[in-house]
């Protein structure tokens, strides 16, 4: 990059505050101008134990000062990050409750967006002043997921976009859709791919108009299904345990609504209200074992059960279904892992054309506020998904 280039961002990018150390393979290209300094104000917020089970968020993350950033590869990008947003993973991981080991002193949290400001080398993808979101994953291009691409995950065991700047490579990003702010493309590299991944990523299986999906709860997930659903123009069937939210989701356009505190036979009620009492293509099962035998009522012959969370896992037994569920009903049920680089374009693409526009919830954390998001979401009062803007005080 040109050192002019350089300088620019260096003034007007970069907060003057802010010094950066670009790493030792940038070095040399950068000439005698003495534009390589310290990186020496930045912040992260850091998870400081491995596996660490704690009731309390501010035990589980620490804000970290002065963190160096790392060397910027020939394939990597310095990102700006403006936005994080946060999943149920990102609680569930410090409280002990996901499934698999993570990682001592990592970057928490998976969903990021923000705007590059220097480019390694060899990219030629993007260019500084591009806005962009990281993906869930380091390196998960195309097809089904593989033992490599799965252990790229954000936010466990690999640095998150939690932290005011972040080298990624190119291969986990993608550009953020035109019309969305970088609060709204936080949301996007978890929720959002889940939910585009698990009604349209599986050949046969994709969502059409006409056609009934089932969703559970408000969550992150849920929510953006029914945005993607009812922009494809499908019917919506929606759970959730508040009169307030239910409101909300009449509002968005979702035609039937069920209270599944009140309704623990929500799965048979769904199947009746579906087009003809014939049950639904799609249910977007977030609750877990012990949602499961709900589900199975609820789809249709030959609809798809996605196996996407455990949020009900503290509900109760785990539910019984049995291979003669899926066999009867010659159902598809399918474990989604986030989704692909390439479905997150489509995903893209398909937000622009439809002119889709995240929900996010109206209380938005500063940077420095990062546990009150963390304690915000586990308390599940919120609609649509809980921001932290890092750009903000
Ligand atoms: N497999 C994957 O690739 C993948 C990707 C993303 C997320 N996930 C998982 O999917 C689940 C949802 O994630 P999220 O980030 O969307 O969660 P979230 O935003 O934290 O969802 C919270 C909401 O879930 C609803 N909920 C809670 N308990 C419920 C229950 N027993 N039955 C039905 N709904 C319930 C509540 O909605 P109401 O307030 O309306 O009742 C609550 O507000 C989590 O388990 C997460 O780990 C998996």
């Amino acid at each position: 990059m040109p050192v002019e280039i350089l300088e620019k961002i260096f003034d007007e990018i970069l907060p003057s505050r802010a010094m950066i150390e670009i790493g030792p393979s940038r070095r040399d290209s950068l000439g005698p101008s003495g534009l390589c300094l310290n990186w020496s104000q930045s912040q992260g917020w850091r998870v400081p134990e491995l596996m660490l089970v704690s009731k309390s968020f501010r035990e589980a993350v620490r804000l970290q000062h002065s963190t160096p950033i790392p060397a910027l590869g020939p394939n990597d990008c310095l990102i700006r990050v403006q936005a994080v947003s946060l999943n149920y993973r990102d609680i569930a991981t410090p409280l002990g409750l996901y499934p698999g080991a993570g990682k001592d002193g990592i970057v928490p949290t998976s969903d990021g967006a923000g705007t590059i400001v220097a480019v390694g080398d060899d990219v030629s993808e993007f260019q500084a002043g591009d806005r962009v979101c990281n993906t869930f994953f380091l390196d998960y291009q195309d097809g089904i997921p593989t033992a490599e691409s799965r252990a790229g995950s954000l936010g466990v065991r690999n640095d998150g976009p939690l932290r005011q700047y972040a080298v990624f490579p190119t291969t986990a990003l993608v550009s953020a859709p035109k019309h969305l702010n970088a609060r709204q493309a936080s949301t996007l590299p978890c929720a959002a791919l889940t939910a585009w991944n698990a009604l349209m990523g599986l050949g046969g299986c994709r969502l059409q108009a006409g056609q009934s999906i089932l969703t559970q709860g408000t969550g992150g997930v849920s929510l953006f299904a029914i945005q993607f659903a009812l922009a494809l123009g499908a019917t919506v069937i929606a759970t959730t345990s508040s009169d307030t939210k239910a409101d909300r989701l009449r509002a968005l356009g979702v035609k039937h609504i069920i209270n599944y505190r009140t309704d623990p036979n929500w799965g048979e009620t769904a199947r009746k209200l579906s087009p003809n009492g014939l049950g639904v293509q799609h249910v977007l099962e977030v609750g877990g074992e012990a949602t499961m035998a709900q589900s199975f009522k609820a789809a249709a012959l030959g609809g798809c059960i996605d196996i996407i969370g455990f949020l009900a896992k503290k509900d109760g037994e785990p539910s019984k279904v049995s291979f003669w569920d899926a066999f009867t009903g010659l159902n598809v049920v399918r474990g989604i892992g986030v989704g692909n680089r390439k479905q997150f374009g489509e995903m893209n693409k398909f937000m622009e054309e439809k002119g889709i526009a995240p929900i996010v919830d109206e209380r938005v954390f500063g940077f420095g506020e990062a546990r009150e998001a963390y304690e915000y979401l586990k308390k599940q009062e919120f609609f649509g998904k809980v921001v932290i803007d890092v750009a903000k005080e």
